[in-house]
């Protein structure tokens, strides 16, 4: 026999909702799940959106009358034809504790709007691009990898990625391996594009708080590049608040200045949404 909460739940499920005004409704093509805590997925693209690659826009589901929206920064480039995700899986997340349920064929909403700070535009010229990121923080930058704007831009872009465990860094490891061997992003990546991880709490060869590995400057010896200098070198950085605190205050202790989109600048912030 059914309880009243069983069934009222099932009464949910089946219902359907109707698509916000000025929402796209779009379809799941594909879900990876790469541990417990994280998974990737790619959706149908509207033919009239157009995003920067690093930005972000607001992701939902048609669950709800008043479905809950948040921040996702598009992990594809903008030239790509339907558009992808790297998402954390949060078990009471008012978003993310359903969303990771999701199989292709399923709806996805998404805002019409984009935008962000990690954007090629709020940086001033230089030779190197550094993107740090944590986590989920690498979604942003798996956009401008994959952009040749970004290699028009700077002659060297280094990625690097710090999470608590190896399997956290699978998405990165497949994201620079597809950018080295892809035929038209490749020729550009190639001896060009640095991939750099390591991991907090599981025991492996490269170990470390990217701010520990930069303020030692074992990041920069384990490359055999040049310390990082704001004469040269623009940075990005995207992780959580507290990561996004301290790397800001080390690379303002080395000199660089923060950009906008009105003021370009030596770096840029934005928080790799939760939830
Ligand atoms: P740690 O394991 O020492 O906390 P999370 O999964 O919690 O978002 O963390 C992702 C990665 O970011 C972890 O490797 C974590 O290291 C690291 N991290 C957390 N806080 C900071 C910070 N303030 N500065 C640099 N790295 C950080």
């Amino acid at each position: 026999m059914q309880t009243a909460s069983v069934l009222k739940m099932q009464e949910t499920e089946a219902r359907q909702f109707a698509i916000p005004a000025g929402v796209h409704a779009e379809t799941v093509v594909s879900v990876k799940h790469y541990t417990d805590r994280l998974f990737s997925f790619r959706i149908s693209r509207p033919q009239s959106f157009r995003f920067r690659s690093g930005e972000f826009v607001m992701i939902g589901l048609p669950n709800a009358d008043k479905p809950v929206f948040r921040a996702f920064s598009i992990a594809s480039p903008s030239w790509d034809d339907e558009i992808e995700f790297f998402s954390i899986k949060v078990p009471d997340g008012p978003l993310t504790s359903e969303l990771q349920k999701i199989v292709p064929g399923d709806t996805v909403l998404m805002r019409q709007k984009s935008t962000g700070t990690l954007v090629l535009d709020a940086l001033t010229p230089a030779k190197r691009l550094f993107m740090i990121s944590t986590g989920t923080g690498i979604a942003p930058f798996a956009s401008l990898i994959r952009d040749p704007e970004t290699y028009e831009k700077f002659e060297q872009v280094v990625l690097t990625q710090t999470c608590r465990d190896h399997a956290e860094l699978a998405y990165g490891e497949e994201l620079h391996a597809q950018a080295e061997n892809d035929p038209l992003i490749g020729e550009l990546t190639a001896g060009r594009l640095i991939h750099y991880s390591s991991t907090t709490r599981e025991i492996t060869p490269r170990m470390g708080r990217i701010t520990r590995l930069i303020e030692n400057g074992r990041l920069f010896t384990d490359l055999g590049i040049e310390p990082l200098n704001p004469e040269t070198d623009r940075v990005m950085i995207c992780g959580s608040m507290s990561m996004l605190r301290d790397v800001k205050a080390l690379v303002e202790s080395l000199g660089f200045d923060e950009g906008s989109h009105s003021h370009p600048g030596g770096f840029v912030v934005e928080r790799a949404f939760v939830g």
